[in-house]
């Protein structure tokens, strides 16, 4: 009878075993300068930054989602690229950027795409005799920072633009704060989403963005050179299919999804991520719940991207 009661204790501690801290909200603010955000946004839609003057960052990282809806995004001269293009909001919250974490700061990142010559393909001469040539760039520039552009400046107005890319007040973040219950079948998708250990790879603030992980943990998934895996940075064979796994909030919206863009539907990603990644097959009931769930985690607009609607 003991042995039996302590099963029972050890079960119920495995179901419920990852407590709601293991998840945090996102705040309703986090500090940023706002003339240098301002800016920023003028230069993340801006598609002179391109080679061909026709990719701005907004053509792969779109206003409503920060994502791209092609599995793989087209940059100049209509080259495709090489990876799905992950959401820009709540970046601020990974611990490093990419999918293979090459880079850590936003500032170090926002190189990477301008000088990509598949994706904008500008060297750092040509962006910054732009934006002194331009008067109104040229005026900001000097005022924020004192002296005529530079190509850093870029980077860190840019930076400054995304780490307003958040998008606070999702279902699940005012459920975490107390504010508001969850539906049934939420409640049940939060459940399966510990019980069944996706909370194992996805925690944190960003539910992901906090560790690398290997597509395919269980079953193997098929692994092609030229993806960005850890392996493309290591060469380590330990590190193919390994990725920087990626935050769940705002999911619901971010189709197609995976490195590869391969999974076309919320409910494709979560069959393949189970049957990969812990190695079985969900139903179809599990499945409804936990899109369920993972629907709670649509947020707030970023306020930044807001402000535009509402002008006279
Ligand atoms: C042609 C499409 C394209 C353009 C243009 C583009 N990006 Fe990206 N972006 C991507 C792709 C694809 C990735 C993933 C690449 C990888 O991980 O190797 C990415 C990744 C990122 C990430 C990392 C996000 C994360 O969670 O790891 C940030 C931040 C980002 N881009 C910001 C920008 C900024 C800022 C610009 C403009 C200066 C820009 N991007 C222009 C396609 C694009
Ligand atoms: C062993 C770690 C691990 C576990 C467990 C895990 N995931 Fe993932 N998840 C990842 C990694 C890594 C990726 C990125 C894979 C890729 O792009 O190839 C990912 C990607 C995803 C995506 C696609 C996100 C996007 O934007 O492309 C969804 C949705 C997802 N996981 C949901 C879940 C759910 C639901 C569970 C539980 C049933 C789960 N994951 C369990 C590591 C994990």
């Amino acid at each position: 009878m003991k042995r039996l009661l302590l099963v029972l204790l050890f079960l119920c501690v495995a179901e419920e075993g990852w407590a709601d801290h293991a998840i945090q909200p996102i705040p309703r603010s986090i500090p940023y300068e706002k003339a240098k955000a301002e800016l920023g946004k003028r230069l993340f839609f801006d598609p002179a930054l391109s080679g061909d003057g026709t990719v701005a960052c907004v053509s792969c990282h779109s206003p409503e989602t920060g994502a791209d809806t092609r599995p793989f995004s087209l940059g100049v001269h209509g080259q495709q690229g090489h990876a799905n293009a992950p959401t820009v909001f709540n970046t601020v919250f990974n611990f490093r950027q990419m999918w293979n974490g090459a880079v850590t700061g936003l500032k170090e990142q926002v190189a990477m795409p301008l000088h990509n010559p598949i994706e904008m393909a500008m060297d750092r001469k040509k962006v910054e005799a732009y934006l002194r040539a331009r008067p109104e760039y040229a005026r900001q520039f000097e005022a924020i920072y004192g002296h005529p552009a530079t190509f850093p400046d870029l980077s860190d107005a840019i930076a400054e633009f995304e780490k307003a890319l958040i998008t606070p007040d999702s279902r699940f973040d005012r459920y975490l704060r107390g504010e508001i219950e969850l539906s049934p079948d939420e409640r049940e998708g939060y459940r399966l989403f510990k019980r069944l250990g996706c909370i194992t790879c996805h925690n944190g603030i960003n539910l992901g963005g906090n560790s690398f992980q290997k597509m395919g943990l269980i079953h193997r998934y098929r692994w092609r050179e030229g993806f960005p895996d850890r392996f493309s940075l290591t060469r380590k064979e330990a590190d193919k299919n390994v990725y920087k796994v990626p935050t769940l909030r705002n999911v619901a919206l971010t189709a197609p999804y995976f490195h590869d863009g391969s999974a076309a539907t919320l409910q494709e990603a979560l069959r393949k991520m189970a049957h990969h990644n812990l190695g079985f097959d969900l139903n179809e009931k599990e499945i409804d719940k936990l899109i369920a769930f993972l629907k709670t985690l649509t947020g707030q607009t970023p306020a930044i991207l807001k402000a535009e609607g509402k002008k006279p």
